[in-house]
Parts: structure tokens; C-alpha cells; sequence
């Protein structure tokens, strides 16, 4: 698999990076709102194969979405894009918390955040919220 590029996207990304959030996530309604920051994972000669949707709160931050689309999953894609969003929160939201909510059933994501350091802070039963506190 050939190194991804991850960067911000920017406005003029907007229609491939809906194209790409309703290829992962057929019922997604993706918002590009002011509190709203996609990141996309660009391989060269692919286009765009990945992103992360990350919503900024007062207090802490919300990753919304994270996907890959399906033929380039495995390839350590998926991790590349969260060690990138964990890195630029820690430097952007310093001491906010970063949390999700994933499906419990959804073990490949469970699995990818529980190794990146997340744990789990409440139990929804059919969902999980998950929180990577951080240091001040
Ligand atoms: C979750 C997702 C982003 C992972 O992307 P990926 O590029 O395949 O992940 P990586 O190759 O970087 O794998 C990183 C880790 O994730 C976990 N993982 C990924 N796919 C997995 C699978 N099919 N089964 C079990 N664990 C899996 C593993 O822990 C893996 O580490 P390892 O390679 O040491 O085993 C991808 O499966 C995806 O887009 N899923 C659909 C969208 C989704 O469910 N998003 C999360 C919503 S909360």
C-alpha cells in the first residue's frame, strides 16, 4: 500500500469527500458547518480513500466519522488517519477530550480505537461512547 497523504480538506474538497462519506456511509447526511473539520487521506493515483470528520465543542471534541472505503481497508489506512486527528487535536484542542460513539457490534473500529488508546466511558448497549482523555 503506498503512503496516504492526510491533510484538511478543503472547501473545493467538499463534493468528493460527500461522494466518499456516502460510499462508507450510504444514510450519511455529512454537515460542512463552522464547528465541522473533515480530513481526507489521499493516496497518489487513487484520489481520495479515506477520511475523519471531527466536530469541535466548547470542552471537547467529537470525532463524528471515520471510514475507509472498503478496497483499500487493511492496508493500515484506518490507523495513519486516527494517529493524524489524535496528533492535530493534542495540538489544536490542548486538554480536551476527544470522544466517539461507535456500535458495539462494529468490532474492526472498536478494535482500531481501543489501540489508539480510547477507552470506553459509557455503554449505550447497542453503542459504546468511547473517550482518549488527554493531558493538559
Ligand atoms: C474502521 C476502519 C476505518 C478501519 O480502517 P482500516 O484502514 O481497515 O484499518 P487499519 O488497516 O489501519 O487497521 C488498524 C486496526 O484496526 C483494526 N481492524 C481493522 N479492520 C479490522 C477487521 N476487519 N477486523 C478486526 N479488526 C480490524 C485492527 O485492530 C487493526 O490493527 P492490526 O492491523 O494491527 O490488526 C474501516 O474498517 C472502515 O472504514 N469501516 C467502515 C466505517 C466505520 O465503521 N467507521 C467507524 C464508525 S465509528
Amino acid at each position: 500500500m503506498p503512503h496516504p497523504a492526510i491533510r484538511i480538506a478543503k472547501k473545493s474538497d467538499c463534493i468528493e469527500i460527500s461522494k466518499l462519506v456516502h460510499a462508507i456511509f450510504p444514510k450519511a447526511h455529512p454537515s460542512f458547518s463552522p464547528n465541522d473539520t473533515f480530513f481526507a487521506s489521499e493516496l497518489p493515483g487513487f484520489g481520495l480513500v479515506g477520511f475523519a470528520h471531527m466536530r469541535i465543542f466548547k470542552s471537547s471534541v467529537l470525532l463524528q466519522g471515520i471510514g475507509v472505503l472498503p478496497q483499500f481497508r487493511r492496508g493500515g489506512l484506518g490507523k495513519s488517519l486516527i494517529s493524524y486527528v489524535i496528533k492535530w487535536c493534542e495540538k489544536n484542542h490542548p486538554g480536551q477530550p476527544l470522544k466517539l460513539r461507535v456500535k458495539s457490534a462494529n468490532l474492526p473500529a472498536l478494535s482500531l480505537y481501543l489501540k489508539e488508546g480510547f477507552m470506553l466511558t459509557k455503554d449505550y448497549g447497542k453503542s459504546y461512547r468511547l473517550t482518549k482523555a488527554r493531558p493538559n
